[in-house]
């Protein structure tokens, strides 16, 4: 999220951020996470791991642990969804990676995926810095070591597709066994989270004892007609959680398409230009606003810079507009 919410006002009465109740409105709407199909999957799995793992280690047993790999287009949702899962097992696991026990780690895979670049990044994010220049089976030796002194149960590659670009066949090779040892029958084995793109299937596939150890769940795209009362139903349910009042014109299916379209299919997208756009009606109109249709056209605007024709919310024929390219795929 780069650009403030600020930037997204820009009608003729301009309340700011700065009046406090409309501040928590926005931010209590922008920390709302609403659960999905595949978040609902994702939490069952893991709390299944999380209890083998845990049983495991009452009995002093070690065995092959397994993960899990998370798919979605981007702005699917899926870096919303770990967050929330650690957030939600708070409780459960120690995730705190300023305390010495932190049982559940995430990062982004960096660029060049090497294997050395990953560990030195896992290495980072368990902080202990590293910028060495040992070979990767040896930094791969201290993750692990540092895995086991931090009694990590969990490690989270984010971006993982990226695992798989500009590779040769042999790097990419040595990453996927490097993975997989992570997972096996050791000491301390660590089970992986992986999340990305749709083409971290072909990562994960390439090796079947990879994709055998990792239980995958997929974030579909919405339906432009199996879902058109839902998204509906979710954009009442944020109005009613801002306190503002909806319009009419929201309230039916088509609206509901052009919003599945402006966000390209994917829910996390959806959520946010909902998000966005209730937060457009309220710092410019007060929160007596009933929230409307240009709202979202507005919001639309000021992402992309989009003529009125190339606007799903304002174009006649919306469907053949492509929302993707004409968002330029940044995330706001
Ligand atoms: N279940 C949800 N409820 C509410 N908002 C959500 C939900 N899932 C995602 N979002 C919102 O959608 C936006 C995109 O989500 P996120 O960044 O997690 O997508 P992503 O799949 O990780 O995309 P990328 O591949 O580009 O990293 C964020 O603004 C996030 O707050
Ligand atoms: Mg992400």
């Amino acid at each position: 999220m780069s650009t403030t919410m600020n930037q997204l006002s820009y009608g003729g009465l301009v309340m700011t951020m700065n009046n406090p109740q409309i501040r928590r409105i926005v931010q209590d709407l922008r920390s709302a996470y609403v659960p999905t199909k595949a978040y609902r999957k994702l939490e069952q799995n893991f709390q299944m791991l999380l209890d083998q793992r845990r049983a495991d280690l009452a009995e002093g047993i070690t065995s092959s642990v397994r993960g899990i790999v998370l798919i979605g287009q981007s702005g699917s949702g899926k870096s919303t969804a770990i967050r929330e899962l650690v957030k939600q097992n708070r409780a459960l696991i120690a995730s705190n990676p300023e305390e010495e026990v932190c049982e559940f780690i995430g990062l982004q895979v960096p660029s060049p995926a090497t294997m050395k670049f990953v560990g030195a990044a896992t290495l980072n994010a368990l902080g202990y810095p590293y910028s060495g220049s040992q070979s990767g089976p040896v930094v791969w030796d201290m993750v692990k070591r540092q895995l086991e002194l931090r009694r990590t149960l969990f490690l989270h590659l984010d971006e993982a597709q990226d695992l798989a670009r500009y590779q040769t066949d042999k790097e990419r090779q040595a990453v996927v066994n490097t993975l997989k040892f992570l997972m096996e029958n050791s000491q301390w084995p660590v089970g992986l989270v992986l999340t990305g793109m749709p083409d971290l299937k072909n990562i994960v596939n390439q090796d079947a004892q990879l994709a055998r150890r990792l239980y995958p769940i997929e974030i579909d795209r919405l339906h432009d007609l199996r879902h058109a009362k839902s998204v509906v139903d979710l954009v009442k349910g944020y109005t009613r959680r801002a306190g503002i009042a909806i319009s009419d014109e929201l309230k039916s299916e088509s609206f509901a398409r052009r919003l599945m379209h402006a966000a390209d299919y994917e829910f996390g997208l959806l959520a946010e230009l909902t998000v966005q756009s209730i937060t457009e009606a309220i710092t410019s109109a007060g929160i007596t606003v009933a929230l409307q249709i240009k709202h979202f056209a507005e919001v639309f605007h000021a992402r992309s810079a989009a003529i009125d024709g190339l606007n799903p919310f304002i174009a006649e024929d919306f469907t053949r507009i492509r929302a993707r390219d004409v968002l330029g795929g940044v995330s706001v």
